[in-house]
């Protein structure tokens, strides 16, 4: 019988922190549901301490999750504790997941402190969450650069001190396999205690050895691996999710290992993610990019076409990919709806079509073309209180092109239960959009327009133009993105998507208010910065 490896999904935290913009509540829920689906072990959902929105989203969905052991970061310091344990404590199952950093120049350097001392707050911090929490995680940062002594003796402590995990990460992403694998095998020959324990890994990618050292690591006993979808993450990211969950699957005769993953939802969680966080997947990435199955040589294609397994070592059926290619639009009838949310894992009758359908038709007259995870989201969303829309687009145009004609956007838009309108000029026929918008929610002295991409989603005379925007409102990024077969419409969408999410974020600080006893830590603190 082969041993399980548990996937610990760190999409919502490791790779949340290195996005752009910061999700909103919904998008983070709709991810958390999504590996909920995928059948990942343990998700680890925020820093409940890093800021209010952090505190208040990881409370949500350990409230909503099920299915998954549901996790928040906190450091060494009885504060990140409490505040996760306040975040999580409604959960079916949760863990607290502590950690300090162990390497000579992360003590030296970054914590002004010797490693007697962090040994000692490694153990408090540990004592304190298992009195709290039944199941803790301790993780010693930039164990990769730790000297192995150091390793063995709070890799022991730590045990002692109570917690069922301990993380070996490779913070910088600076070890090579054979390496890595070694760290975790010395661990298993040199650490007393070490069968009490779970022993996990959370590689980075920054020499592209994440995935590699990962499986080194589990050929050497370590029965975690911590992980994104789509490789998420800070810098290079993290190793990948889909990746070590197919190569352990793939060579499992070779790695007697298994996990509980649900392969078939690889394909649908890599593009709600990349959707949601607006982050395009590679052609070439493996097992999700557009290229993963596609064969280019003509002795490939020919030798696919006699036995697929001489250039195949896995179906795209395998990791959910179908030749299901419809556009769902405000075209689409009711049975191509329920056809396609079957597709998704959703049986008829478990939902109410009629409303479905209703909403969906709602959606596709705003946005052009629906997405899987649109469609998704009006199941996920029915019974769960929507957020405010505050700002809607009633009615556009624009007059512009043509010798001496100077861009001018006339706007009606309905903010809050007010209907308003605005018309103006710009640059261009986009910037005199944008200056109505800015002008009609009152952002205009405190945005800014960072980025503008525009490219095409689908083919021919039904192709859509998809506008992704980021901005900046007061220091703090948003994302917004717009569809529409109209790329001035798409323009306008997708910059009221990112007020919404401007005007969400301010609701969320005057939450703060609500959680005075907790001193949130944004960006500084005393141990260094957000991991
Ligand atoms: O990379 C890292 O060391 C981390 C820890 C907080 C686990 O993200
Ligand atoms: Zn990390």
């Amino acid at each position: 019988m082969s041993d399980q490896v548990l996937i610990f999904d760190t999409s919502l935290r490791d790779g949340e922190q290195a996005l752009a913009a910061s999700l909103s509540f919904k998008e983070k829920l709709q991810i958390a549901l999504t590996l909920e689906k995928l059948g990942v072990d343990v998700m680890e959902v925020g820093f409940p301490i890093s800021s209010p929105g952090d505190f208040e989203s990881v409370k949500n969905i350990a409230s909503i999750i099920k299915n998954s052991t549901v996790c928040g970061l906190a450091r060494a310091l009885e504060k990140d504790i409490d505040a996760a344990y306040q975040a999580l404590k409604d959960a079916a199952n949760y863990r607290i997941h502590c950690f300090i950093a162990t390497s000579d120049i992360h003590v030296k350097e970054k914590l002004h402190k010797d490693f007697d001392a962090i040994v000692d707050m490694a153990v408090k911090a540990i004592k304190y969450a298992r009195n709290r929490a039944p199941d803790v995680e301790f993780s010693c940062e930039d164990a990769g650069r730790t000297p192995i002594d150091h390793l063995c003796r709070i890799v022991e402590a730590a045990i002692d001190a109570g917690a069922q995990t301990i993380n070996i990460p490779d913070t910088v992403g600076y070890t090579l396999p054979y390496e890595f694998g070694s760290i975790i095998e010395t661990l298993f020959n040199r650490v007393p205690n070490i069968d009490k324990a779970r022993i996990s890994v959370h590689c980075h990618n920054d020499l592209g050895m994440a995935t590699a050292n990962s499986l080194s690591a589990v050929l050497k006993g370590a029965r975690q691996i911590e992980c994104t979808v789509n490789g998420i993450g800070e810098r290079a990211g993290n190793c990948s999710l889909e990746e070590v969950v197919m190569a352990m699957k793939t060579r499992s005769s070779y790695m007697n290992v298994h996990t509980n993953i649900n392969c078939k939802e690889i394909a649908h969680a890599s593009q709600i993610v990349s959707q949601i966080c607006n982050m395009p997947v590679p052609a070439n990435k493996a097992i999700v990019g557009a290229n993963a199955f596609s064969h280019s040589s003509g002795i490939h294609q020919d030798g696919v076409l006699k036995n697929r397994d001489t250039y195949e070592i896995i179906t795209p059926e395998s990791v959910g990919f179908n030749t299901n290619n419809l556009n769902l639009t405000a075209r689409s009838g009711r049975h191509v709806i329920a056809h396609r949310l079957s597709l998704l894992g959703y049986k008829e009758g478990s939902y109410d079509l009629d409303n479905v359908y209703t909403r969906f038709k709602e959606l596709a007259d705003l946005k052009g073309q629906v997405f899987d995870y649109d469609l998704e989201a009006l199941l996920f969303f029915s019974q769960i209180q929507e957020e405010p829309e505050q700002f809607k687009l009633e009615y556009l145009t624009v007059l512009s092109g043509g010798k001496n004609v100077i861009p001018t956007a006339s706007l009606k838009m309905r903010i809050g239960d007010e209907v308003v309108s605005y018309a103006t000029t710009g640059n261009g026929p986009v910037d005199a959009v944008y200056q109505a918008i800015y002008h009609l929610t009152g952002y205009a002295d405190d945005i800014k327009l960072e980025k503008y991409d525009i490219k095409s989603k689908g083919e021919g005379k039904d192709a859509l133009g998809q506008v992704d925007i980021i901005v900046n409102y007061k220091g703090k990024v948003f994302h917004g993105m717009g569809l529409a077969t109209d790329i001035i419409q798409s323009s306008a969408f997708a910059m009221i998507h990112a007020c919404n999410s401007i005007y969400r974020s301010n609701l969320i600080a005057l939450e703060k208010q609500k959680h005075h006893d907790i001193e949130f830590v944004n960006k500084s603190c005393e141990l260094g910065n957000k991991p």
